[in-house]
C-alpha cells in the first residue's frame, strides 16, 4: 500500500513537472515569436562549455533565423533567453531604449563572495552610483599620465623576447602576452611590481589566470547561477575560488593600508580608489566596494588584452604580407618621433588599429553582450512584448563574422576598418566594446596596452606559425571569455 502511494506521488510530480517544463517552453511559441526548439531540461545549452565556444553556440541560432525576424527565443535551461538579430533592434537596447535595459542580470553575492559585486554585475542605481564616479579614471589625459608605467613594462617584454628568440626560439604568445598584461595591470592598477614576464611562479599571474582558466564554475553551471540568481544568492553561492577571493582580498588591504600609512600617491587607479573610499565624498565607497572594483580592473584588464594580443600576433603568423606592412608601419611612426615610443607616437599608428579591430571583430573576448529587461519593452515595429526579467544575449561574435557586414567575414583583412569600409557598415556591425552606458570602461586603457604590446613584439621580432599550434583553431569558453585549446605557438626570429 505505501508502496503504491509511493509511486502514485512520483508518478504524478514528474508528469506535473513534464507538464510544466512543456508550458514553460511553449513560451516563444505562444508570443509567435520565431525560436529554436528547446531539448529536456538543457533548453538551447547543450554543450556550451564543453564542446561549444558560447558565442558559437549563439552564433548557429543567429545564422539559422536570420532574416524570420527582429530576433530569435531560446532557452538557458527552463529561462527564456532573446538573441537580436536585427541591428537596429541591437543599437536600441544598448544606447537608445537603455532605460528598459540597463542591467546585466548577472549573478552576483557581495556577502560571501565580495569580489562579485563589480561595475559587470552591480545593477541598477548602485552601477550607476560607482560608474560615475570611476569614469574619470579612465580619461585620455589620464591614460597619458599611465602611458610611461606601460613603457617600462614593455622594455622587460623586449628582453623576455629577446632571449626566448635566442634560446628556444618558439613562443607561447598567451603565456607571454598575459604576463605582460598582468605586470602592467599590477603596476596601473596596483601599483604592485608583479614581474612575472621574469618570475615563472608570480602568484600574481598564477591566481589571475586561474579566475580564466580553472574558474570555480563551468560555463553551463555559470548560466544556472544566472538563470536561478535570487535562489543562488539565498544559498550562498559563489562566483570566484575561495583562494582567489583570499588573494585579492588581502593583497588590496595590505596595498590601501600601506598606501594610507605613508600618505603614497601614484597616480593610478588605485590612488582614485583610495581617494573615493576616504576622501570625504559623498556616498564613499566601502572597502568591498573597492576590492571588487579593484579586482574587476585586474582581471578584466588582464585577460581580455592578451587574448587580444595573442590572437592578432596569431593571424600575423598567418599572414607575412600583413605582419610586414604592420612592422613598417610601426618604424615609419616611431622614425617620425625620433625612434621613441611615446603616447602620441602610438596614438598616430592608424594602421595599427585596424589590425587590432579586425583581431577584435574575428575574436572578441566576450562573444554576447549580455543584458536584462529591466520593464516590459515592446520591440518597434512588431507587437512582440519582450516581459521585464528576460535576459537578452546581443551575438557580438555573431554579428562581427556576418558575411553581409563583412565579405570573406572569416579572413583577417584589416581594411575591413578603412574610414571608408567603416562607413558603409551599420553602426552595430562591429561592437567589441560593447555601447552605450555600459560599454567598457576600460576601452582606452586597454588599445593602449594592446597596441604597446604589438608595438614592442613586431619592431625587431618575427613570427611565423609553430607546429605546435592545432588549426584550425579550437575555441574554448571558460568563464565567458574566448580562448584556445592548447595555446598559440609562434616560431620568433630575431630581425636585427
Ligand atoms: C581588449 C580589451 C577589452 C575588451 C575587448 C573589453 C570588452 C568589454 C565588453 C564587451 C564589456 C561589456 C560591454 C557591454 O556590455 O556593452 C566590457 C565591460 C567592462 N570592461 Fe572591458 N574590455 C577590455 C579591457 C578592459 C580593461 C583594460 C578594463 C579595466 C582596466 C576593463 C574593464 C571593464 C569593466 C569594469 C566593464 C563593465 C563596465 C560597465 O558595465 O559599466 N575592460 N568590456
Amino acid at each position: 500500500m505505501v508502496f503504491l502511494v509511493i509511486l502514485t506521488s512520483i508518478v504524478c510530480l514528474t508528469v506535473t513537472f513534464v507538464l510544466w517544463m512543456r508550458k514553460r517552453f511553449s513560451y516563444w511559441k505562444e508570443m509567435g515569436a520565431p525560436y529554436e526548439e528547446p531539448s529536456f531540461l538543457y533548453g538551447n545549452l547543450k554543450g556550451v562549455g564543453k564542446q561549444d565556444h558560447d558565442g558559437q553556440l549563439i552564433e548557429k541560432f543567429y545564422r539559422k533565423h536570420k532574416g524570420r525576424g527582429p530576433f530569435v527565443g531560446i532557452f538557458f535551461f527552463l529561462v527564456p533567453v532573446v538573441v537580436p538579430i536585427d541591428l537596429e533592434l541591437v543599437k536600441n537596447i544598448l544606447i537608445r531604449d537603455f532605460n528598459y535595459f540597463h542591467d546585466r542580470g548577472l549573478f552576483y553575492n557581495e556577502k560571501d563572495d565580495p569580489l562579485s559585486g563589480h561595475l559587470f554585475t552591480l545593477p541598477g542605481l548602485r552601477w550607476r552610483r560607482i560608474r560615475n564616479k570611476l569614469s574619470p579614471a579612465f580619461t585620455s589625459g589620464k591614460m597619458k599620465t599611465i602611458f610611461p608605467l606601460i613603457v617600462k613594462i614593455a622594455r622587460r617584454l623586449e628582453l623576455k623576447l629577446n632571449e626566448i628568440s635566442t634560446s628556444e626560439s618558439q613562443v607561447d604568445i598567451k603565456d607571454i602576452m598575459a604576463r605582460f598584461t598582468v605586470d602592467v595591470i599590477g603596476t596601473c592598477a596596483y601599483g604592485l611590481e608583479a614581474n612575472s614576464l621574469e618570475d615563472g611562479q608570480n602568484e600574481f599571474f598564477h591566481v589571475g589566470m586561474s579566475v580564466f582558466e580553472n574558474p570555480r564554475h563551468g560555463t553551463g553551471f555559470t548560466f544556472l547561477l544566472l538563470a536561478f540568481r535570487e535562489y543562488a544568492r539565498k544559498l550562498g553561492f559563489k562566483t570566484f575560488r575561495d583562494e582567489v577571493i583570499k588573494f585579492y582580498s588581502s593583497t588590496i588591504r595590505k596595498v590601501v593600508d600601506y598606501r594610507l600609512a605613508n600618505n603614497i600617491e601614484r597616480g593610478d587607479f588605485m590612488d582614485i580608489l583610495i581617494r573615493l573610499h576616504v576622501g570625504g565624498n559623498e556616498e564613499p565607497l566601502t572597502f568591498n566596494e573597492l576590492l571588487a572594483q579593484a579586482f574587476v580592473f585586474h582581471s578584466a584588464g588582464f585577460e581580455t588584452s592578451s587574448s587580444t594580443l595573442q590572437f592578432c600576433f596569431y593571424e600575423l603568423a598567418c599572414n607575412p604580407v600583413i605582419q610586414e606592412q604592420t612592422r613598417s608601419h610601426i618604424n615609419e611612426v616611431l622614425g617620425e618621433h625620433g625612434g621613441e615610443l611615446t603616447y602620441e607616437a602610438v596614438a598616430d599608428m592608424k594602421y595599427l588599429d585596424q589590425v587590432i579591430a579586425e583581431t577584435l571583430r574575428l575574436y572578441p573576448p566576450a562573444g554576447n553582450h549580455i543584458r536584462e529587461v529591466t520593464q516590459d519593452y515592446k520591440v518597434p515595429g512588431t507587437d512582440f512584448i519582450l516581459k521585464k526579467g528576460t535576459s537578452v544575449m546581443i551575438p557580438i561574435y555573431a554579428i562581427q563574422r556576418d558575411a553581409e557586414y563583412f565579405p570573406n567575414s572569416t579572413s583577417f583583412n584589416p581594411d575591413n576598418f578603412t574610414e571608408e569600409n567603416i562607413k558603409s557598415r551599420p553602426f552595430a556591425a562591429y561592437l567589441p566594446f560593447g555601447e552605450g552606458p555600459h560599454m567598457c570602461i576600460g576601452a582606452r586603457f586597454a588599445m593602449m596596452q594592446v597596441k604597446v604590446g604589438l608595438v614592442t613584439g613586431l619592431r625587431n621580432y618575427k613570427y611565423t606559425l609553430s607546429e605546435r599550434t592545432g588549426r584550425p583553431l579550437k575555441l574554448q569558453s571558460k568563464f565567458f571569455l574566448t580562448n584556445v585549446d592548447g595555446g598559440i605557438w609562434l616560431n620568433i626570429e630575431r630581425l636585427k
